[in-house]
């Protein structure tokens, strides 16, 4: 089978298209024939081993997994001795941020990690761009209790996990400030946001609205500037470490305080994760935003403009078997 290959961290320069063997399900797991999976800011930092705890995961010298990839929209083709909740045939996508080999037309999973049916009416491309960044945001989403009528707002509002984000929000009926630059202002509207801010023209940290929570989906604020917005007992999350790492340690300090806090979520659950994902899809509440697309042949070029770090939403790697 076609495949991305790597044997050590670095640029997108590192990676080849090879043709490598085929795997096999072991008796917990199915085969899956890949028709679309995505290029996302976690195959990124797996890529380059940036930050470096990431290496602690993926292989302290050199990557372990040799192929690329998280996730993946395809169908079963083969079922391992010990399957139950799968048969051949069925449409499924998932993730998983410890490295799924999914660059390639074929790939494995054990069936009780982070894979799903897929919902019926949305195209492999749609599934497979509604894993990683969908998985993240929702990660943000479980960590406060959100009530009809909260203030939210959501920085970074058009990358995979903002644009997942928004779209959540108001699944859960509050007010969303969306924040993004100038190009994007109508797409943040149509995805749900009751206002927008555009970050080229204005800085949010300095509007006058005050917010119950502040998700910053692109990890580029920090709480200490963020703080002035939150309402009394309000939470700031980011999705990045922060400046000094701070976003790490903070939320223990916050927490012996009270007040305002910060909140710096593990996602974990993914198979959580896609059980949400899957009935918001199904309710018509969430449609992944697609930026561009490339062939599995043009994985490498698709890593370039993703680690620019300035994608809309979602870039589909498409799969294809001749
Ligand atoms: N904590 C975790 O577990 C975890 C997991 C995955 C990813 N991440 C991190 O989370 C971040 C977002 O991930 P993602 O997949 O959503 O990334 P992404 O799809 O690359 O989106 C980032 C978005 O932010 C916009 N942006 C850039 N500068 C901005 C600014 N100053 N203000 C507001 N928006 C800005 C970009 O568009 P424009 O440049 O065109 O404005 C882009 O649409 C990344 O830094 C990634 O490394 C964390």
């Amino acid at each position: 089978m076609k495949a991305i290959v790597y044997t050590k961290y670095g640029p997108p320069d590192v990676l080849q298209l090879k043709e490598v063997e085929k795997p096999a399900p072991k008796d917990n797991e199915v085969l899956i024939r890949i028709y679309a999976t995505t290029v996302n800011r976690t195959d990124c930092a797996i890529l380059r081993a940036k930050p470096f705890i990431v290496r602690f995961f993926y292989g302290l010298f050199t990557p372990k997994k040799k192929i690329t990839g998280t996730d993946f929209a395809g169908k079963i083709e083969e079922v391992g001795k010990s399957v139950s909740s799968f048969k051949a045939g069925e449409k499924v996508f998932g993730f998983d941020d410890n490295g799924l080999r999914s660059h390639a037309q074929y790939t494995t999973m054990p069936e009780d990690k982070g894979i799903a049916r897929m919902p019926e009416h949305i195209t492999y491309e749609q599934a497979a761009a509604s894993t990683e960044g969908a998985h993240y945001a929702y990660n943000f989403i479980k960590k406060v209790n959100l009530t009809k009528g909260q203030k939210v707002l959501v920085n970074g509002a058009t990358g995979a996990i903002g644009s997942a984000a928004v779209q959540f929000l108001k699944y859960f009926d509050v007010y969303v400030t969306a924040v993004g630059n100038t190009k994007n202002m109508e797409l943040l509207k149509t995805l749900g946001a009751d206002k927008v801010i555009n970050y080229e023209k204005e800085d949010f940290t300095k509007d006058e609205q005050k917010y119950n929570f502040i998700f910053d989906a692109v990890g580029k604020s920090t709480f200490g500037k963020c703080k002035p917005l939150l309402e009394p007992g309000g939470i700031y999350i980011s999705s990045e470490l922060g400046p000094a790492a701070q976003n790490v340690y903070l939320p223990l300090v916050t927490k012996v305080f009270g007040g305002k806090k910060i909140k710096f979520p593990i996602p974990t659950d993914v198979r959580g994760s896609m059980v949400f994902i899957k009935k918001l899809i199904e309710k018509g509440k969430f449609k992944p935003v697609i930026d561009r697309r490339y062939p599995l042949e043009q994985t490498i070029e698709a890593y370039r403009y993703v680690e620019k770090g300035q994608k809309t939403g979602n870039v589909v790697i498409t799969v294809e078997h001749k």
